[in-house]
């Protein structure tokens, strides 16, 4: 099955709202050169408005997304952005990033409120999963944690955060698998692994939403994804699209990144006769 590459690019809490639209000035053009790849921008939620204001006009493929949502409509919920407040904003939505569920505790049950309020409000999730426990990896071999470790926190944490998700409503979800011992750090998990364990989560969900659907979720991969560790991202054929934190913040960084998926995505076209 073909599956649209997507290039996701997490801004977390970097720019200044000039920053921002220069850089999606020049995320625009990328776009426009990388017409098969899904660009996903999260930039931080208080630039969205004059983001999407900014470039209303913009290519199809270039889409706006928020790093964290509170999943209720609105409410007394001090400091939250409610769902009802994105509508006609972001389509996507960051749930369960690293650092939300170690900085800010967020736990299984609430990752899995958020997921069932994103897709309850038609958005689009996208699901990150990694291991990650401080105190486990602290006991494991040079940070790292063995095949047998990184299974059971995987497992863990989809079967939670897929709890009472139906399958009608969870095609368009994408799983990122980010391991905590790579986001933010210069250790990265190599391609061929990251194929493996994108294999074993996409039995998870078959587990849970039957295997048609598990088919057409998108897989990526985030942690240390730079110029120089996309390409063997790129090689896996079972691997979508990438999540990009730093190097998205640099245009000269980011563009290889997204170029390289263009070309990745053009020659398994030429391959296979089907377009993304
Ligand atoms: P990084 O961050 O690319 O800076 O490692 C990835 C992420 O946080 O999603």
């Amino acid at each position: 099955m073909h599956r649209q590459p997507i290039v996701i690019a997490n801004w977390k809490m970097h720019t200044s709202l000039a920053e921002a639209t220069t850089l999606v000035q020049r995320y625009v053009r990328l776009a426009e050169a990388a017409e098969d790849v899904e660009v996903v921008v999260l930039p931080p939620t208080i630039w969205l408005p004059s983001l999407v204001e900014a470039y209303h006009r913009r290519p199809r493929n270039l889409r706006f997304g928020i790093q964290n949502v509170f999943p209720k409509l609105e409410g007394a919920f001090t400091g939250e952005t409610g769902l009802e407040m994105i509508r006609g904003l972001a389509d996507y939505v960051l749930v369960g990033h690293s650092e939300r569920r170690t900085l800010f505790h967020e736990d299984g049950p609430f990752i899995n409120q958020k997921l069932r309020a994103v897709l309850a409000a038609g958005l689009t999730p996208i699901l990150c999963v990694g291991e990650l426990t401080p105190v486990m990896l602290k006991s494991r071999s040079r940070g790292r944690p063995t095949v047998l470790e990184r299974e059971s926190d995987l497992r863990r944490q989809v079967e939670t955060a897929l709890d009472q998700v139906h399958e009608r409503d969870a095609e368009r979800l994408i799983v990122a698998y980010e391991p905590l011992w790579a986001v933010g750090t210069d250790n990265n998990v190599p391609g061929p692994a990251v194929s493996a364990i994108v294999e074993i989560l996409r039995d998870l969900i078959a587990d849970h939403l039957g295997r048609p659907t598990a088919g057409r979720v998108r897989m990526v991969y985030g942690g240390n994804v730079n110029e120089a560790t996309i390409g063997e991202y790129l090689l896996q054929p079972s691997i979508d699209g990438v999540l990009v934190g730093r190097a998205a913040l640099d245009i000269r960084l980011f563009e290889p990144i997204v170029m390289a998926a263009a070309d990745r995505n053009r020659h398994a076209v030429q391959h296979t006769g089907h377009g993304g």
